[in-house]
């Protein structure tokens, strides 16, 4: 069989790891195209999309993206519906997700589009717990940017500030902290864990209102999960729903006893075991796969240290 053709036989990665992980369908346009966006007109590249055409031309209107990424093969979802643009064949559609075809014209300025955009975005609010001054991502996050690019001073539909109804903060891991209420379902950091890291260990989870981000061995907490703590799901988030340990309150207000943990209320905690960046789950099943890399690799500890002392000598910075 020529590699070629066992390449073509192979699955994709992602279905061998677990239901919820994106395996998203090609959404861009089959050859180079011309498009005319708000008069302009642009040629872009096979593969494009009109999100691309846009992005391309300095139009008036501002036009988000906020569950788009469009690196590392990571999305779109079309989820947000922030990127609605008008066309003149197929009136409202979304930017992000909609093939840039030769001959095509939109307006991002029409009416109807930045209407479309505007009630979008407040929707996205409506579950956000928008507490931007003990927030982790608070001058680094999209959809603060978003919303003051959109001029929005007060969301038609409110925000989520019922503190009953907050999920608790996952602060277990020794690496990465989960504030669910700032969750937009982007679904990025599920594609930046098994798309692109193939580590497997994030989904979506649950359905309709109930839909979060979880994990694929159904551990209840970060901690639990067979999470690598590799970081890229935290730095795909556009929103602080994922943020690095250590930095999670570094954009907070300088109040002593103001942070993003008693702004939520309710937070899970570590359970004060020193784990490594790789949990001993993921370390055994890779022992199990490939005993030669793991005898060879430098500053590992024997299955015995791990057994006794967990990583308690773990030298951070010296485990792959
Ligand atoms: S994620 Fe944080 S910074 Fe971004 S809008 Fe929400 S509260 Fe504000
Ligand atoms: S945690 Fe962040 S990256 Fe993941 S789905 Fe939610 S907003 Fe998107
Ligand atoms: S960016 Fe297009 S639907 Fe979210």
């Amino acid at each position: 069989m020529s590699s070629e053709h066992a390449h073509e036989d192979a699955p994709p990665l992602t279905e061998e790891i677990a239901p919820g992980t994106a395996a998203d369908p090609a959404v861009g346009g089959t050859e180079r195209a011309t498009v005319t966006v708000d008069g302009t007109p642009v040629t872009v590249e096979a593969g494009a999309t009109l999100l691309d055409a846009v992005e391309a031309v300095d139009t008036d209107e501002y036009v988000p993206a906020l569950c788009s990424y469009d690196r590392q093969e990571i999305g779109p979802r079309s989820e947000c519906r922030t990127c609605m643009v008008e066309t003149e064949a197929e009136g409202i559609v979304p930017a992000c997700s909609h093939p840039a075809e030769d001959g095509m014209s939109v307006s991002t300025d029409a009416e109807a589009a930045a209407q479309a955009r505007d009630v979008n975005l407040d929707l996205v609010l409506s579950n956000h717990n928008l507490r931007c001054t003990t927030c982790g991502k608070n001058g680094r996050c999209e959809l603060q940017d978003a919303s003051i690019e959109q001029e929005v001073e007060e969301p038609r539909y409110g925000v989520l500030d019922e503190r009953d109804e907050y999920e608790p903060l996952d602060d277990t891991s020794s690496f990465i902290q989960i504030d669910r209420n700032k969750c937009i379902l982007c679904n990025r950091c599920v594609e930046a864990c098994n798309d692109v890291q193939v580590e497997g260990v994030l989904r979506m989870e649950g359905s309709g209102q109930d839909t979060r981000i979880g994990f694929q061995s159904d551990a209840e907490t970060m901690e639990d999960s067979t999470c690598v703590s590799c970081g890229h799901c935290a730095t795909v988030c556009p929103t602080g729903s994922l943020v690095e340990k250590g930095i999670e309150d570094a954009t907070t207000i300088p109040i002593p006893g103001f942070t993003q943990k008693n702004s939520v209320g309710k937070a899970i905690e570590s359970s004060g075991e020193t784990k490594g960046p790789m949990t001993p789950k993921k370390r055994d099943t890779d022992r199990r796969e490939d005993p030669d890399a793991a005898a060879s690799t430098p500053n590992a500890p024997s299955a015995d240290d791990v057994a006794t002392d967990g990583w308690a000598g773990f030298e951070g910075g010296e485990w792959p």
